[in-house]
């Protein structure tokens, strides 16, 4: 007889969350559960004890939640390969997708663009988007990529190409939907230099990235698998403002 855990799975919606301990990501699984208590609810993080910890106080909050966890850190190529596997072999269906999992490491003020800027006429767009203003940290990975595309691009590529057989089942369609931020920036991204391994800007255009494969994503796949990018704006920066999610991703969730 079939595992009853694995019979929820079967009847309830699986919805998963990167970078769900925190910030966005915990504030996301809050108003999800809010929405349907009824899902089965996974948190995609790297860091158990802190995944523990956001299991905890969302069962504060919603006594009785089909809570999982699942570990993966997005950065690392072999932990997001062994974690689509983990996934395969858990769910018989993926109805959410949530990738938010993110990092702008240390943005820095750049001295000489922000003189520049104030005598500028994008002197409005500087101050509400950041835009050319900050620099942007970034390294190389283990496995030699840019960090910053590592975490916030090809580690979720990556999940999305190992979960594929999982995604729009017959019958159970799938979203896949990104996290992306009104600093995702067109000027910032090059095709030569997709990693951004060359510029100062590696979060904008990584985030530009992101919304570009979520559009390339819906031509790549039928009706059943869709995805879509929201954009989170970066001007109350905090990372646990509830208000910072916006109804979008209800309208999603329905
Ligand atoms: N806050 C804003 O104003 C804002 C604006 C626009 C867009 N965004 C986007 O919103 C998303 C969430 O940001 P946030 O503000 O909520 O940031 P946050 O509070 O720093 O949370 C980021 C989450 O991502 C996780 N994470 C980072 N690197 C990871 C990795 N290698 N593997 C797995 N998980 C990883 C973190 O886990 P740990 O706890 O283990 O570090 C944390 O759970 C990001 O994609 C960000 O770019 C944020």
């Amino acid at each position: 007889m079939a595992d009853p855990s694995t019979l929820a799975t079967i009847t309830r919606k699986v919805v998963l969350v990167t970078g769900a301990n925190s910030g966005i990501g915990l504030a996301l699984c809050e108003r999800l559960l809010a929405e349907d208590g009824e899902i089965h609810l996974c948190l995609a993080c790297r860091n158990m004890q802190r995944a523990e910890a956001a299991k905890a106080a969302l069962l504060l909050s919603h006594p009785g939640s089909d809570i999982n966890l699942l570990r993966v850190d997005v950065g690392n190529i072999k932990s997001v390969i062994e974690a689509a596997q983990e996934i395969m072999q858990r769910y018989q269906r993926l109805d959410y997708l949530y990738l938010n999992a993110g990092i702008m490491p240390n943005p820095r003020i750049n001295l000489k663009a922000f003189i520049n800027g104030l005598f500028s006429s994008k002197v409005i767009s500087m101050f509400a988007t950041g835009e050319g203003l900050l620099t942007q940290e970034d390294w190389v990975t283990d496995d030699g990529l840019q960090q910053v595309f590592m975490t916030n691009v090809f580690g979720h590529f990556l999940l999305i190409r190992g979960l594929e057989p999982l995604l729009g089942q017959p019958g159970c369609p799938s979203q896949v939907i990104w996290t992306s931020s009104n600093n995702a920036r067109k000027s910032a991204f090059s095709l030569t230099d997709y990693q951004h391994g060359h510029g100062q800007e590696s979060y904008s255009s990584s985030k530009y990235a992101t919304d570009l494969l979520s559009v390339a994503l819906n031509k790549h796949y039928n009706s059943q698998v869709s995805s879509v990018a929201f954009v989170i704006d970066h001007r109350p920066i905090t990372s646990t403002s509830k208000e910072l999610v916006p109804s979008i991703e209800c309208e999603v969730f329905r």
